[in-house]
C-alpha cells in the first residue's frame, strides 16, 4: 500500500531562505589550514593559497554564506594577528582545538578572498569572549568602511582599496560555554553593548546575530528576546542585533566520551542517529514558539549556524580535530535537517552545517597524504537540493500516517519529504529512513500540474558506506527512473535507506 500525501502546487508558503544552505569553516584541525588553504607555496593547484579543487567543488553548491573563524575559536581570535604581511604576524595557540600553533596566515583578506570565489557572501564572528568592543568595532570599520578613515587607510595599506560588502556578523559565540561562560542575563548586556558599536558604514548594513542558545535552553532565547523589546509587541526595532543563533548537533552515543564510530555502527545506532536528528524540529518549535511570544510579526530571525553530526574522530586522528568520516547516513540526516529547515522557514533565516572541509559533517575530506579529494555523501545532499534555495516552500501533508518505528522511549517517522517551486520547476525531496524496507508514496499534485519529471536518487547497499579516495563515487547520486507521474499523481518507489530528488516543469 502507498502512502498517500497532497501537494498544493498553488499555495504559497514562505520563501526558503538561500541562506538555510549556509557552511562554516573554523581555525579547527584541517579545515581552514589543509583543507580551504595551502598556503601560496603548495605544489596543489591554488589562487592566493586557496585549493582550487576544493573551491570549484562548492561552487557547484551554490554556498550562499560562510561562517568565519569560529566557534570557539572565534571567542580567541583577534583580527588584527591576521592582517598584514604574513611573515610579520604572530603567532598564537588554538587552545580549543589540539593546542595547536596558529600562523594567523589565514586572515581577514584571505577569507575575503575565499568568499569572493565561492560567491558566498561573508559571516564573521566577532570576538566576545576576549577581545574588546573596540577591536570588534574596528574590525566592521576595516572591512566595510570606504574613503578616509584610520582602519579603511590600514585595510588600503595592506592592499585593498575598497570596502567589501559584509552583512552578517555574529555577537560572539555559545556564550554559556566556551564564548565566555556567561549567563544569559550578562550575555543579554554584553551584546546590546557589542552590537551598539559595530556601525553601518555608507550603504553596508549589517545583520546582527546574538549568540543564543544551546539545543533546548528556551530560557536563554526568552531572555535574549525580552532584551529587545516587551511581551507581544508587534514590531521590534532593534539596532542592538536582528537575529538570535542556536547550536544543535546530532548525537548518536550514550555519552559525550562515546559518540560513537562515524562508520562502523548498527541499525540500532543508525536509528539512533535518526531520531536525534529528528529532534530539530522540537528544537526549532521550541524556540519559535518562545520568538513568537516576542516577536509575533517575525522581524527577529532564528539563526542554526552550527549543525550536522558529531561523532569519534577517526581512529589515530587527534582527537582536538573533530575529523570524521561520512556515510550514508550523514546523507539522510541532512535530508531529514533540510525537510524541518522547509517547513520552518517562516521563522529560520539562515542554517550553517558545521563543517564544511575535513571537520564534523563535511561536504569534502581531503587526504593529508595523497592529497585526494573526497566529496562525501552530504555533499550530494546539498547538490540534489540546491534548488529549493530562494524557492517558495510547498506544504506537502500525509492522507495516511506515514509509517514509523519505535526506538527506545521515541517514535521515528521514517519518511520525510519537503517541497518548494521555482521560476516555473517543481522540486520534491524525499527520504526513506528505514534500514531495510522500501516504501512507495503517492502524492495528489493539487493547484498545478507536471507532465514529465527527473528524478535523482543517493542509496548505495549499506548504511555505512563512504567515499573514499579509493572509491571516490561509492556513494554518489544517479539518475532514477522509480518515480512517474500520471493524472495528476506523482508515484515514488523510496528503496530502504534512499534520498530521492524529483523536479519537473509545471
Ligand atoms: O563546530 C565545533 C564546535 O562546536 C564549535 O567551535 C563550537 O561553537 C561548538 O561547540
Amino acid at each position: 500500500m502507498a502512502i498517500e500525501a497532497v501537494l498544493n502546487v498553488d499555495l504559497d508558503g514562505p520563501r526558503i531562505s538561500r541562506h538555510l544552505y549556509g557552511h562554516f569553516a573554523e581555525h579547527l584541525g584541517r579545515c581552514v589550514y589543509g583543507g580551504f588553504y595551502v598556503g601560496e607555496d603548495s605544489d596543489i593547484p591554488h589562487e592566493r593559497g586557496l585549493r582550487l579543487d576544493v573551491v570549484d567543488a562548492l561552487r557547484e553548491l551554490s554556498i550562499p554564506n560562510l561562517r568565519w573563524p569560529g566557534g570557539c575559536f572565534a571567542d580567541e581570535y583577534h583580527w588584527r594577528d591576521g592582517i598584514g604581511p604574513k611573515e610579520q604576524r604572530p603567532v598564537m595557540v588554538n587552545t580549543h582545538w589540539g593546542g595547536v600553533e596558529e600562523n594567523n596566515h589565514f586572515g581577514t583578506h584571505e577569507f575575503m578572498a575565499l568568499c569572493e570565489m565561492l560567491g558566498a557572501e561573508p559571516y564573521i564572528a566577532g570576538n566576545v569572549g576576549s577581545g574588546t568592543v573596540r577591536e570588534m568595532s574596528e574590525w566592521v570599520e576595516y572591512l566595510t568602511r570606504a574613503g578616509d578613515s584610520p582602519m579603511a587607510r590600514l585595510r588600503q595599506a595592506n592592499g585593498r582599496d575598497e570596502p567589501w560588502p559584509v552583512r552578517f556578523w555574529g555577537l560572539g559565540n555559545e556564550a554559556w560555554g566556551c564564548g565566555g561562560n556567561m549567563t544569559a542575563e550578562h550575555y543579554a548586556q554584553e551584546a546590546r553593548r557589542y552590537g551598539t558599536y559595530c556601525r553601518d558604514y555608507g550603504d553596508n548594513k549589517l545583520y546582527k546575530i546574538a549568540a543564543g542558545a544551546n539545543s533546548a535552553d528556551y530560557a536563554w532565547t526568552e531572555t535574549l528576546m525580552k532584551q529587545l523589546g516587551p511581551l507581544g509587541c508587534r514590531h521590534i526595532e532593534s539596532t542592538a542585533y536582528h537575529a538570535l543563533s542556536v547550536h544543535y548537533y546530532t548525537l548518536t552515543g550514550p555519552t559525550w566520551e562515546q559518540k560513537g564510530s562515524a562508520t562502523a555502527f548498527d541499525t540500532d545506532e543508525y536509528y539512533t542517529t535518526m531520531v536525534s536528528a529528528a529532534r530539530i524540529d522540537e528544537i526549532l518549535s521550541g524556540h519559535a514558539a518562545v520568538m513568537d511570544c516576542y516577536d509575533p510579526g517575525r522581524s527577529v530571525g532564528l539563526v542554526l549556524d552550527e549543525w550536522g553530526t558529531w561523532f569519534d574522530v577517526e581512529p589515530g586522528t587527534n582527537p582536538g580535530f573533530l575529523y570524521q568520516q561520512n556515510t550514508l547516513r550523514d546523507a539522510l540526516v541532512a535530508g531529514t535537517h533540510f525537510d524541518v529547515f522547509h517547513r520552518h522557514a517562516d521563522r529560520l533565516v539562515m542554517a550553517n552545517i558545521a563543517q564544511t572541509v575535513n571537520v564534523l559533517q563535511a561536504m569534502i575530506l581531503t587526504d593529508p597524504d595523497s592529497q585526494a579529494m573526497v566529496l562525501t555523501p552530504t555533499y550530494h545532499v546539498f547538490r540534489m537540493n540546491r534548488g529549493h534555495q530562494d524557492a517558495t516552500s510547498l506544504r506537502v501533508d500525509f492522507r495516511t500516517a506515514p509509517p514509523s518505528r519505535r526506538v527506545g522511549d521515541a517514535t521515528l517517522t521514517t519518511v520525510s519529504m519537503s517541497a518548494s517551486r521555482k521560476d516555473g520547476r517543481l522540486l520534491i525531496s524525499l527520504s526513506n529512513l528505514d534500514a531495510d524496507t522500501a516504501a512507495d508514496v503517492e502524492i495528489e499534485l493539487r493547484g498545478g500540474a507536471v507532465e514529465t519529471v527527473e528524478a535523482l536518487i543517493l542509496t548505495s547497499g549499506a548504511l555505512q558506506d563512504h567515499n573514499t579516495p579509493q572509491a571516490p563515487s561509492a556513494v554518489t547520486p544517479r539518475s532514477y527512473d522509480g518515480v512517474t507521474v500520471a493524472g495528476g499523481r506523482l508515484r515514488a518507489h523510496l528503496p530502504a535507506h534512499s534520498f530521492v530528488t524529483v523536479s519537473g516543469a509545471l
